[in-house]
């Protein structure tokens, strides 16, 4: 048995990532497991506290799963020194008068991406909680994929030599919802509730690039709302007011060229979800959340275009599988361990509300240039 505890709001628990991702794959597993692992060998348990709206709801997930404490009452839970982190997991659009609140109350922080729906917003929380010395934490999920961790191993190792462009391919089909349910929550197709495809892949592109290739220092995008009328899980049309698909070209420090697609409203014809290929002087690699295969310079074809001869050359197999080499779990989980330390032990945590800002910019100003059509150039973010 662990001889201490450590008390979590999880506010949003109902959500399709609350539930899924932060309750169930993160905070029960981590339960499930005696609790996180410190530095000392000693472990601490954690134990939720479920908030929402719906005290159906709550009381049917507490039930399920065996946890003691839920409220429609996030004040109180505030004001319970029980209760040492708030963890965010609201519609965007819900999510800075939480977190502000979480801040005044002294917690520390965990929060879903984007802190804010506006880099104003996003920029006054970080600067809101140093001035209160409360720990804050931005999920940065996609830089814990086992395939940007193999991605990560290749840079760290030199493999690409001089890394010259980066090409990711996001996104898959979205259903209207007329004959068939849509498999996202309709707010996303409408900007007035905080959808929108840049506003929630942009913070992501923006801790990818700047952790793995450099900073950001300039973008362009080119936004459509592909899709005009939605329906909703009522059943009821809606006018899609929201970017559904996004392409966008960043320029990085260091002189790196990416170039991202995002889009729900296409079919995939690729091995995941989403896909990045990476070229450099010495070698290529292309990986999705999963896989990870590379094609060194020594064992690169020499291809010579000519229309009129059919090419039979099979360019899959001239790429070599990375292999896994440990063990990867839930990136969801594996973060929230390192920020549970963070809050904990003090560990190191650069994933904070101010990386967290950087990406609402990059949003934002992705936003504009698709309004202006424009590049705009983005400046360096501090408190
Ligand atoms: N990290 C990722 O990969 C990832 C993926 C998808 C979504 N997200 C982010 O997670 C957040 C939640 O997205 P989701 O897809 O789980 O949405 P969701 O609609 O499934 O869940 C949202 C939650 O917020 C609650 N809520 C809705 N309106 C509210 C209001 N006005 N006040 C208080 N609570 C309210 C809902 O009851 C629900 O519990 C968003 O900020 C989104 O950007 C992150």
């Amino acid at each position: 048995m662990s001889e201490s505890t450590i008390g979590i709001i999880m506010n949003g628990a109902s959500g399709r990532m609350g539930y899924r991702q932060h309750l169930l794959r993160s905070i029960l597993a981590i339960r499930e497991q005696g609790g996180v692992l410190l530095s000392d060998g000693s472990r601490v348990q954690v134990e939720p506290i479920l908030v929402g709206r719906s005290e159906a709801k709550l009381k049917e997930l507490a039930e399920r799963h065996d946890i003691a404490d839920y409220t429609t009452d996030l004040d109180a839970a505030l004001a319970d020194d029980h209760w040492q982190i708030y963890a965010d997991f609201l519609v965007t659009k819900a999510r800075v008068p939480a977190l502000k609140k979480a801040i005044a109350a002294g917690k520390a922080i965990y929060t879903e991406k984007p802190t804010a729906e506006s880099f104003e917003d996003a920029l006054e929380l970080a600067r809101l909680a140093k001035e209160a010395g409360i720990k804050n934490g931005v999920v940065h999920d996609k830089l814990y994929l086992p395939g940007l961790r193999k991605l990560k191993r290749l840079i760290d190792s030199g493999f690409f030599g001089r890394i010259l462009s980066v090409r990711g391919e996001f996104g898959y089909w979205v259903f209207e919802g007329d004959w068939q349910p849509a498999q996202r929550p309709s707010w996303n197709y409408r900007s007035e509730d905080g959808g929108g495809i840049i506003v929630d892949m942009f913070p992501h592109w923006n801790y990818v690039l700047e952790n793995l290739f450099g900073r950001v220092k300039t973008v362009y995008a080119q936004t459509a709302t592909e899709i005009p009328e939605r329906v909703d899980e009522n059943g009821d049309a809606y006018t899609a007011t929201a970017d559904d698909a996004a392409y966008a070209v960043f320029q990085l420090d260091g002189g790196v060229t990416a170039q991202l697609n995002s889009s729900w409203t296409t079919r995939v014809n690729r091995d995941e979800l989403v896909e990045f290929q990476v070229d450099g002087t010495h070698g290529s690699a292309v990986v999705g959340l999963f896989g990870c295969k590379i094609q060194p310079r020594n064992a690169t074809p020499k291809p010579v275009w000519n229309p009129d001869i059919p090419d039979t050359h099979d360019y899959d197999a001239d790429w070599i599988e990375v292999p896994d080499n440990e063990v990867f779990e839930n990136g969801f989980k594996v973060q929230w361990e390192e920020f549970l330390r963070h809050v904990l032990e003090d560990a190191p945590n650069e994933y904070d509300f101010l990386s967290g800002a950087r990406g609402v910019l990059l949003a934002e100003e992705g936003l504009k240039s698709a309004a202006s059509g424009q590049r705009i150039e983005l400046p360096a973010v501090s408190i």
